[in-house]
């Protein structure tokens, strides 16, 4: 498949094992029973030597199984802050956080690394691979951490870069991949465990409009066909527009919370793009 392609269903019917059948359609609605995230009056106080940054206000925010949320909103409005509490990196100064029905507000350091690496997938801006690691390698890396042996890390690593249209990268490092494949490398480290949901903060960030888009793709299908929740930050409206619901910070409070009525579909507007004139085959020389 060519490198500028978004996999689709059918292209990657290769969910089976990792991510077990595909959902119906219908399946993939977003639940309204319980949520799997709840921020309930949720405030975050940075000291600063003498100064305090009051950096969240009291957000209350409830994401459902299979929602696809964009936050946005100004630099300073506290985005990242949400997110690291989100992906708990950082806990509340007040306020709760339940996350599949556990109050993880007040856990301990180590309580919240172990919650972090089986629950929550991270995609940042700046892709954050290993460089001298071929794809595959740093796809694994998160399954170290959680002790699963060589035979079913090696498995589960290929199924997910097949998933995110990677199959034939198994072995390129890093740069020997084009940015938004490299993106898709952090993307499939994310999903490698399963996790609950998958946080991204700024993902199209370093990436021209193409390939954001093929980004936003992926995170479309992985939504779409695998049900995967998915919440990313992004400053662009244009990339909103492809997740089902945005969520506008402001001043460490909530300003606006909608549905998306337009949803752009990366995969229709990719098939109408021009291919671009050069193919990024860097490897091949
Ligand atoms: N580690 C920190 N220490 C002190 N202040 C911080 C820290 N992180 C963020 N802030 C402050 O908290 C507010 C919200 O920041 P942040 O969540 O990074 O906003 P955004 O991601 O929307 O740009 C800002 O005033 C910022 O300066
Ligand atoms: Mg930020």
């Amino acid at each position: 498949m060519s490198t500028h392609e978004v996999p689709t269903a059918d292209q990657l019917s290769g969910g089976r094992g990792l991510f077990g059948p595909q959902p119906e359609p219908s399946a993939t609605a977003v639940d309204d029973s319980q949520p799997l995230i709840s921020l309930s009056h949720i405030h975050k106080i940075y000291q600063m030597g003498d100064v305090e940054i009051h950096a969240l206000h009291g957000i209350s925010l409830e994401i459902h199984r299979g929602e696809f949320v964009s936050i946005m909103g100004a630099s300073g409005s506290g985005k990242s802050t949400t997110m690291n509490i989100l992906g708990c990196l950082d806990r509340p100064t007040r306020g709760h956080y339940f996350l599949e029905d556990q109050d993880v507000s007040k856990l301990s350091k180590d309580e919240l690394a172990d919650i972090r690496n089986r629950k929550i997938g991270f995609v940042f801006q700046g892709f954050n691979l290993l460089s001298r690691t071929s794809a595959l390698e740093n796809v694994e890396l998160p399954m170290l951490y959680l002790g699963v042996k060589t035979h079913e890390r090696l498995a589960r690593a290929k199924e997910a870069l097949e998933l995110v249209g990677l199959g034939e990268r198994l072995h390129n490092m890093p740069n020997q991949l084009s940015g938004g494949q490299q993106q898709r490398v952090a993307i499939a480290r994310a999903l490698v465990n399963q996790p609950t949901i998958i946080l991204a903060d700024e993902p199209t960030g370093n990436l021209d409009s193409r390939t954001s888009v093929e980004v936003m793709g992926v995170f479309q299908y992985l939504n779409r066909e695998h049900g995967i929740t998915i919440a990313l930050v992004t400053h662009e409206p244009d990339i909103a527009q492809f997740s089902k619901r945005i969520v506008i910070f402001k001043d460490g409070r909530i300003k606006k919370d909608e549905l998306v009525f337009n949803q752009r579909s990366a995969a229709d507007e990719l098939e109408r793009l021009p291919v671009p004139l050069e193919d990024d085959e860097e490897d091949e020389e």
